[in-house]
């Protein structure tokens, strides 16, 4: 199929919210936010991290989503559409380029740790955590990833999962595996929830997460609240561009990325309850990052009555998780390719497929046979996550901030948001002056 052909669209707008908030909901909620929630001051942190949503990221989201569905094209061509059509300097198509590279160095790096929850979800069918102590569970996990054959094994077969998906295109492949993976993600969470909320620690894991301990909340935290309502959202990878490039014209964006956003952030904690009740209810002390999921829970996972079935579960859940938001960050790659070089889904898939796994290959030695090749003092691993989320995803935010905020003419975003005047007004002055001064001061902390 060539892309002159008519552009496919979701065929609903709650298959559209499906497929972007499989986008949103990913490893950042569920290792990430919790802990960031419980070491920033709880409750406090909480609120800070809605006012950035609130006032970062659906903002942003919106901003998106609605140059996605205004160009109708590939990422760099949705902004070339908008920037001839009104006369504008046609370098603004960078934000497009810059997210597409990095969705690309994403997904070589996210596949990895796909393949090592494919990997735990086959442990945890095979009952290996039981009874299990701290030692024993950390071997499971170093020699996962020790082992090149193992990691790569693995990382093959979630690069297969993601791409076959895209391969098969918007309504066939994409909508159809959200539907399922989706709806499949909120039950397994709401059974772990009601699990956890029959546990000794669920009192204490409420009060870790919502108490208001302002004393905790530092600037720091602050920081980290904005960052993470970015990536939470999936912003700057050119995700809701893609995605939005299929939105049919009568669906409100500014409605629908408050839905998204939400369920995101529900999805945040409620993960946070079942990781914090099972960690406490266990007299464990957890942390964040890979160590959270793949290591303190399987041990708490391994000590608990009925915890195997628990842990199979809980790994289903991450792999949807991670499988749906893998599929977004494939997608505007693919959409690019086919329309820059003017080649079909299927093979644009492939190649998209082929070179993001080579580099995923390097990314998962990293951690064995090539532990000593650095690049700026990082392991290829930390450089490739470096390069992306503290430098390329802000500066695709920060363009089309300026963008939407500075050069696009008032009356496309009025007409295409479907907010009121003041609403709209509010909207502007954000995009052009809160959140490039915001984006700025995370980029320069970054450095510091
Ligand atoms: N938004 C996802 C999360 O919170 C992260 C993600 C990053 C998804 C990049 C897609 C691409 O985990």
């Amino acid at each position: 199929m060539s892309t002159k052909t008519a552009r496919s669209q979701w065929s609903s707008r709650f298959t559209f919210i499906l497929a972007a908030t499989g986008s949103a909901v990913g490893l950042g909620n569920i290792w990430k936010f919790p802990y960031i929630t419980g070491e920033y001051g709880g409750g406090a942190f909480v609120l800070v991290y809605l006012c950035c949503i609130a006032i970062l990221g659906i903002p942003m989201l919106m901003a998106e989503i609605m140059i996605g569905r205004a160009g109708s094209s590939s990422p760099s061509n949705s902004f070339r559409e908008l920037t001839t059509a009104n006369n504008l300097n046609k370098h603004w198509s960078a934000a497009g380029t810059i997210g597409v590279t990095a969705a690309f160095l994403v997904l070589t790096f996210y596949s990895v740790i796909g393949g090592w929850s494919i990997a735990y979800l086959s442990y945890s069918l095979q009952g290996l955590f039981a009874g299990n102590d701290a030692a024993a569970i950390g071997d499971i996990f170093n020699d996962l990833i020790s082992s090149p054959s193992a990691v790569i094994g693995w990382h093959t077969i979630f690069m297969l999962f993601a791409v076959s998906v895209v391969a098969r295109g918007v309504n066939k492949g994409i909508e159809k595996t959200v539907t399922v993976l989706m709806p499949a993600m909120f039950i397994l969470l709401l059974m772990l929830v009601a699990y956890a909320s029959t546990t000794p620690g669920f009192q204490q894991s409420l009060q870790f997460l919502f108490s208001f301990d302002f004393s905790k909340l530092t600037a720091e935290g602050v920081l980290q609240a904005l960052g993470h309502a970015f990536f939470t959202l999936s912003l700057g990878l050119a995700i809701m561009l893609a995605y939005g490039s299929y939105l049919g014209k009568d669906v409100s964006i500014s409605r629908t990325a408050v839905i998204v956003s939400f369920l995101d952030t529900l999805v945040a904690l409620l993960a946070g309850i079942v990781i914090f009740s099972v960690a406490f209810s266990n007299n464990l002390t957890p942390g964040a990052g890979p160590g959270l999921v793949f290591q303190t829970l399987p041990l708490a996972f391994g000590q608990m009555p009925g915890g195997n079935l628990l842990s199979i579960f809980f790994f289903f859940m991450l792999l949807f998780a991670a499988w749906s938001s893998a599929i977004s960050i494939t997608e505007p790659c693919v959409s690019q390719l086919m329309q820059r070089f003017n080649i079909s889904r299927k093979r644009s898939s492939a190649l998209i497929g082929i070179s993001a796994w080579l580099i995923g290959v390097l990314a998962a030695l990293s951690f064995s046979v090539l532990s000593d090749t650095h690049i700026i003092g990082l392991s290829i691993f930390d450089f490739l996550d470096y390069i992306t989320t503290n430098i390329l995803l802000p500066l695709g935010c920060m363009i089309t901030a300026l963008f939407c905020g500075w050069a696009l003419p008032k009356t496309i975003s009025q007409e295409a948001l479907d907010l009121n005047d003041t609403q709209h007004k509010l909207w502007i002055f954000i995009l052009r002056f809160i959140t490039p001064v915001l984006i700025l001061i995370v980029f320069i902390s970054n450095f510091l």
